[in-house]
């Protein structure tokens, strides 16, 4: 069974297609087969990223979304090949607006969302709305949703890794959502990677970006692995009280 990660923030330039194009370089560095869907119609897109990528030589498959109905499309793309893992590069939208449709049925079809922040007031306050309703989908509908934010795109010569984090963590306090230890930093060869259309794995594989990109990819996957063990033991613990309930009766 495929792993399915939603790459979402409501916040256009927040770092959506970069995030979901980079993870998906260190998701195949470890051997995983990986899908990117495009749902995001707009021009820079995951979809335009890869059509760049063609005269470069990147072979990762991007699929663009044909319909609304996101669990059709991946029920039809995983018959044809058993990825391992899906990275949905989301529209910048508002689910809870009209046309947010395509973002609300990613979500519902994913394990984790996966939100990059810019540390800037103005992104931490455009936030708080768009968790709101993600909070909303977890509690009524998906309990088991994972939703993981992470600081991208800090400039590191006027903003400090635990500065920006802390403001983060202090923004969310009390909300079901993880804030990652990883973050992806303001990169000269991470912002290429848009324009050459290849993931930094390809571009600059010893940079720093490399690094933070593996990195981001390894605690995403620790998270992952904690989810579906709680689920495991939910399970188990629901089989036992079943079967116990079975020798009463
Ligand atoms: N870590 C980063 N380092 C350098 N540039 C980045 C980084 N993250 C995003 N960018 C740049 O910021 C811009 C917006 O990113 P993008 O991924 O297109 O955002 P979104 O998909 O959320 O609209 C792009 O020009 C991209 O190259
Ligand atoms: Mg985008």
């Amino acid at each position: 069974m495929a792993t399915i990660i939603a790459v979402a923030n409501k916040k256009g330039g927040s770092g959506k297609t970069t995030t979901t194009t980079n993870l998906a370089g260190a998701f195949v560095a470890r051997g995983y087969r990986t899908l990117m869907v495009d749902a995001d119609g707009s021009q820079a897109s995951a979809f335009s990223w890869r059509r760049t990528g063609e005269s470069s030589g990147c072979s990762y498959e991007v699929l663009g979304l044909q319909s609304t109905n996101v669990r059709n499309f991946l029920t039809a793309a995983l018959a044809v090949d058993p990825y391992d893992v899906v990275l949905i590069d989301c529209p910048p939208r508002d689910p809870g607006e009209k046309d947010g449709e395509v973002l609300r049925n990613a979500v519902l079809v994913s394990n984790a969302v996966l939100i990059p922040v810019m540390p800037s007031g103005h992104d931490l306050r455009a936030l708080i709305g768009f968790l709101q309703w993600l909070l909303a989908i977890r509690e009524n509908t998906k309990p088991d949703l994972d939703i993981l934010a992470f600081i991208n795109n800090r400039d590191a010569r006027t903003n400090s890794a635990k500065g920006a984090r802390s403001q983060l963590v202090l923004n969310l306090v009390g909300l079901p959502i993880r804030v990652l230890e990883s973050e992806v930093v303001h990169r000269e060869d991470i912002r290429r990677t848009g324009d050459a259309g290849l993931t930094v794995f390809e571009l600059a594989p010893e940079s720093k970006g490399a690094v933070e990109y593996t990195s981001l990819r390894e605690e995403i996957l620790k998270w992952l692995a904690a989810t579906s063990e709680r689920a495991a033991a939910v399970l188990t613990s629901a089989q036992t009280s079943a079967s116990s309930a079975n020798v009463q009766f």
